[in-house]
């Protein structure tokens, strides 16, 4: 069966908000597919055919927000969205020690506040219409924090307990919260962590052995040796259409290991074992 209802999806134009939008699109869904720029949206639009919308904005500009979401009633005229799915995000890597504010800042911007801006858009109408879905992309890193990720780690801390909390809030409504807590997957964040690490690995720096360490690691063993993104999609596909959604879902299965870990073995074993895994032991 089919399922036509509209969905608004953050960061589609590539990686995991990109496979998102196709796989909702290919289940029947209506997506709005949000970009920073028309340009990333363009191929979409032609492979994901006329159940996708593209719909420019930047969501750490509320201004922008508010014009994305005046372009979208105009499209639903007068229904509204099922759904958000908050996965527009960034990575700031580096020794928590050395990352100066500015860049702490825009990590927070983008994954924190981005995500609030476009989830205080659309409460109104899920509350209104008594249903809605919001579906807020966090990481596993959101329970486990690796070393030099601290300042991504932290925002997705963050993402867990705002989500936990809206969700207590908006069950009255009718509106059900759920987190999806992606492992490594293979996109082009994996480039945009290792050009992070760069200045920290440069002559004089104090963390500089270990990261050199840590950024094989990565390279190796990360993003690059990791499934596409759909895993993730289908998840969000649960999360959605789940008639009692669940808390968190996570992909890929390796992803499940970790956070089970994290629950149940002892913090120092954890760190003894992240310390060796990531080779900086
Ligand atoms: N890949 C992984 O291994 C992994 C693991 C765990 C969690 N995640 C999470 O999954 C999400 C997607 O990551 P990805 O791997 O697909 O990386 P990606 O390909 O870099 O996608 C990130 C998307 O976010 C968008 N974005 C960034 N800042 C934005 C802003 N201010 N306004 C609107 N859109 C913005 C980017 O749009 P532009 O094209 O305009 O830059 C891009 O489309 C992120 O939240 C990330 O934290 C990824």
């Amino acid at each position: 069966m089919t399922d036509c209802r509209a969905v608004l999806v953050t960061g589609a134009g590539s990686g995991i908000g990109r496979a998102i939008a196709l796989h909702l699109a290919g289940q029947g869904f209506t997506v709005f597919a949000v970009g920073r720029t028309a340009a990333t949206l363009a191929d979409l639009t032609g492979e994901g055919g006329e159940r996708i919308i593209p719909v420019t904005m930047d969501v750490t500009d509320e201004g922008s927000v508010a014009g994305a979401m005046t372009q979208i009633a105009s499209h639903l005229d007068g229904g509204s969205l099922y759904a958000v799915v908050n996965n527009a995000g960034i990575s700031v890597t580096g020794p928590i020690e050395r990352v100066p504010d500015a860049d702490w800042r825009a990590q927070f911007d983008t994954n924190v506040f981005g995500m609030m801006n476009v989830t205080r858009a659309v409460l109104p109408q899920m509350r209104a219409a008594g249903e809605g879905r919001v579906v807020n992309i966090s990481s596993v890193t959101g329970r486990l924090a690796p070393p030099f990720m601290g300042v991504y780690a932290a925002s997705k801390h963050a993402v867990e307990g705002l989500s936990d909390a809206l969700r207590r809030e908006v069950k009255q409504f009718g509106i059900k919260v759920s987190v999806i807590r992606p492992g490594f997957v293979n996109t082009g964040f994996g480039d945009q962590e290792q050009a992070g690490l760069e200045p920290y690995m440069q002559e004089g720096e104090p963390y500089r052995d270990s990261l050199i360490k840590f950024s094989r690691w990565h390279h190796d063993k990360g993003h690059k040796a990791a499934p596409p993104p759909h895993c993730v999609a289908v998840e969000v596909e649960r999360a959605l259409t789940d008639k009692s959604p669940r808390t968190r879902y996570s992909a890929p299965r390796k992803a499940l290991w970790l956070i089970a870990a994290r629950n149940f073995l002892p913090a120092p074993l954890v760190d003894a074992v992240t310390a060796r895994i990531t080779g900086i032991s």
